[in-house]
């Protein structure tokens, strides 16, 4: 059996880096101490995932969108298929693996998303500063942690169809997606490694990578200013508050006197 290439370059660097942007997202999620690091690599993760949107439409066959549709019919009929192995034998994702696929990609940007929205309403920093009332926090709070929740439900799920996968096809996905190789017993087209356009989105992919490691979103005064000033705007009006809510009390005992 010839190995024939099928994961190019740059899908096989996102595959990694989400995979550990994930990883560590997750980990560090809710400690406080390590919300900085929790926000790097939530940005770093949905920043790969809008490199990945670009790169499906742009990529190489096997990476493009059209190379892995949603067909929730042809998911059945692999995952019916597969304790028997009679099903067909895909070269790229397996329609299963595909549904997957989309549902981390919608689940991490939902993630990262209303990530920056609720540290925009909780803390008064990041690009949504500003943006997201303080009234929404518990709410955004609530749908983070629901989406971070439901993402690590569809890993699990991705992990035991690799592992199921590679075991019942007696091939090693997972080595796939380092090497970008498979030994290939079928005959697809074969995808034409086209080496400027992996080169360039490769770039893109590393310059985003970088870039989200070392700008400090979630930094303070001098790198956000519209963060530090609603802050500051923040504080005054929770002082204010304290105050009223202070005033009232005693007011209402003047009342009740
Ligand atoms: C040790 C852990 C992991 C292994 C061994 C692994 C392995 C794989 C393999 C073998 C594929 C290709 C599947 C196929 O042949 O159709 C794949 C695809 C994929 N995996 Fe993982 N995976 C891991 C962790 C993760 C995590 C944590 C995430 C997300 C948070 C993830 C997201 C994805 C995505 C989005 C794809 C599609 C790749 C693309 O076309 O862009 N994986 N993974
Ligand atoms: C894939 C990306 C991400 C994952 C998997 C993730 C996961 C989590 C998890 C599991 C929690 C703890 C929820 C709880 O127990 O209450 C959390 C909290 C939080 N996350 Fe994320 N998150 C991601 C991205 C982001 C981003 C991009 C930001 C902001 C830029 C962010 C900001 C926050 C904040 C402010 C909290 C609340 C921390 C606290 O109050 O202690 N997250 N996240």
């Amino acid at each position: 059996m010839t190995p024939l290439r099928v994961w190019d370059l740059p899908t096989r660097i996102f595959h990694w880096l989400f995979a550990l942007a994930f990883a560590v997202a997750w980990t560090l999620g809710g400690e406080d101490d390590w919300l900085g690091w929790h926000s790097y690599f939530g940005y770093l993760a949905g920043g790969l995932i809008v490199f990945r949107l670009f790169w499906g439409f742009f990529g190489e066959e096997l990476s493009l969108f059209r190379s892995f549709p949603i067909d929730p019919a042809g998911a059945l009929r692999y995952l019916k298929n597969l304790p028997t192995n009679s099903g067909q034998h895909y070269l790229g994702h397996n329609p299963a693996g595909a549904l997957a696929i989309y549902a981390l990609l919608a689940l991490g940007l939902a993630t990262a998303v209303s990530g920056m929205a609720l540290l925009g309403a909780d803390k008064h920093l990041g690009p949504l500063a500003g943006l997201v009332a303080s009234d929404w926090e518990d709410a955004l709070e609530e749908v983070h942690e629901f989406c971070a929740n439901a993402m690590l439900l569809v890993v699990f799920g991705h992990l035991a169809g690799v592992i199921a996968g590679s075991l019942l096809h007696r091939e090693n996905l997972p080595r796939a997606m380092v090497t970008g190789f498979k030994p290939a017993d079928i005959s697809p087209q074969t995808p034409q490694p086209a080496r400027l356009r992996a080169g360039v989105a490769a770039a893109l992919l590393l310059a985003i990578a970088v870039f989200t490691a070392n700008h400090d979103f979630s930094g303070g005064c001098d790198d956000n200013p519209m963060a530090c000033e609603n802050d500051e705007q923040a504080e005054g009006e929770e002082e204010a508050r304290d105050h009223d809510r202070r005033h009232g009390k005693r007011k209402g005992r003047h009342d009740d006197d």
